[in-house]
């Protein structure tokens, strides 16, 4: 290991710090001035996305490391983001998601306690809610999820709560809608074989890296019969995980918070804003539903705003898909280089 770092400023560990969200909360946090430290074991990550601070190469398995990482940086607080997200293979290989995003989350949790780390901060998802009863979907919706990726976040959320109340111990769980765009400066964004995500294939159907974009069902109960969701900036989710972590470094007691606009865009919408930002005509087919999508996901995040004082900046389908088209483009000028 190779410790470079010797800022006595207070010290933060991001599990998944080289991923996509990860690395934006790593900008967000190098930005106020935290010292960083992500410990990633590169599975999804890149070492060039970690802008501020120290890269422990490692896997959350291996407590040994885990350990040493926790003696020689001693941080106060934990942010943990390191996790399998895609829902599809979490429904073929349950337990893959269960000992990566449950048991490793246990293993950094008894690390957090040995060392005395009593400030946490979790991403969790909307996938906890699975089909929602009532849109918008507040905090206090039942926690009902449709696949193995969900209910490994659950899991760990249920975990959380049982540890406050156990040990000295604090959380803010974040549970994210759907994320997207990109570092305005372009220097870090989503970075997928084989991306899953709308607007990531939108605008790979447009670079013509895809041949064209599927819309999954046109029969759901929703105005013009595509899914609704909420999509929500990258960055302005960083600034809520700063915000949270701020609150639990006062003394705040644990909290769950829904991170979304509070507004959603229909799947045909944004094949549209993706259009008209790009520019581009992309080939676009109907095709049937894909299994375990919900016809509408719609963050509540009044709790955030009200409690945390989240105020977005980027609310903004057109700044979001810009933002992810200006790094879709350079990945591809990368890839060429
Ligand atoms: N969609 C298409 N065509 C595509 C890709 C997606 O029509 O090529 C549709 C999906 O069917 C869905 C919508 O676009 O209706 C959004 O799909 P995404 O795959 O972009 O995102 P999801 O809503 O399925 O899931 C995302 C994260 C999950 C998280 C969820 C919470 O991937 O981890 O948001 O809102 F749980």
């Amino acid at each position: 290991m190779n410790f470079t770092s010797t800022s006595t400023s207070t010290c933060i560990l991001v599990t998944g710090g080289a991923g996509y969200i990860g690395s934006h909360v790593v900008k967000a946090l190098g930005e106020a001035g935290y010292r960083v430290v992500t410990y990633d074991n590169l599975s999804t990550g890149h070492p060039w996305a970690v802008l501020y601070g120290d890269l422990v190469v490692a896997d959350l398995a291996d407590r040994e490391k885990l350990r040493d990482v926790f003696n020689h940086y001693k941080p106060k607080a934990v942010m943990h983001f390191a996790a399998h997200v895609v829902v599809p293979e979490s429904v073929r290989n349950p337990l893959k998601y269960y000992r990566n995003n449950t048991v490793n989350a246990v293993n950094l949790l008894e690390t957090c306690l040995e060392f005395g780390v009593e400030s946490f901060i979790f991403s969790s998802t909307a996938a906890v809610y699975g089909e929602p009863q009532e849109i918008p979907i507040d905090e206090g919706a039942p926690l009902e999820p449709i696949n193995p990726y969900g209910q490994s976040k659950v899991l760990v959320e249920k975990i959380l709560a049982d540890c406050t109340r156990a040990y000295p111990f604090r959380y803010v769980s974040l549970r994210y809608f759907n994320v997207a765009g990109a570092d305005v400066q372009g220097r870090i964004g989503q970075v997928s074989p084989g991306p899953t995500h709308l607007i990531t294939r939108a605008l790979k159907t447009a670079l013509g890296q895809i041949d064209r974009l599927e819309i999954y069902g046109t029969d759901y109960p929703t105005p013009d019969g595509t899914c609704i969701r909420d999509y929500i900036h990258v960055d302005d989710l960083a600034h809520a995980h700063t915000l949270a972590l701020e609150y639990l470094l006062s003394g705040g007691d644990s909290r769950v918070y829904n991170c979304g606009y509070g507004h959603g865009y229909s799947v045909r919408e944004v094949v549209d804003k993706a259009k008209e930002v790009m520019g581009i005509d992309f080939p676009v087919v109907e095709s049937g539903r894909r299994e375990g999508d919900p016809p509408a996901l719609v963050a509540d995040s009044s709790r955030i705003r009200e409690e945390l004082h989240w105020q977005p900046q980027y609310d903004d389908l057109a700044y979001i898909i810009k933002t992810a088209w200006e790094w879709e483009k350079a990945l591809q000028r990368r890839r060429k280089a």
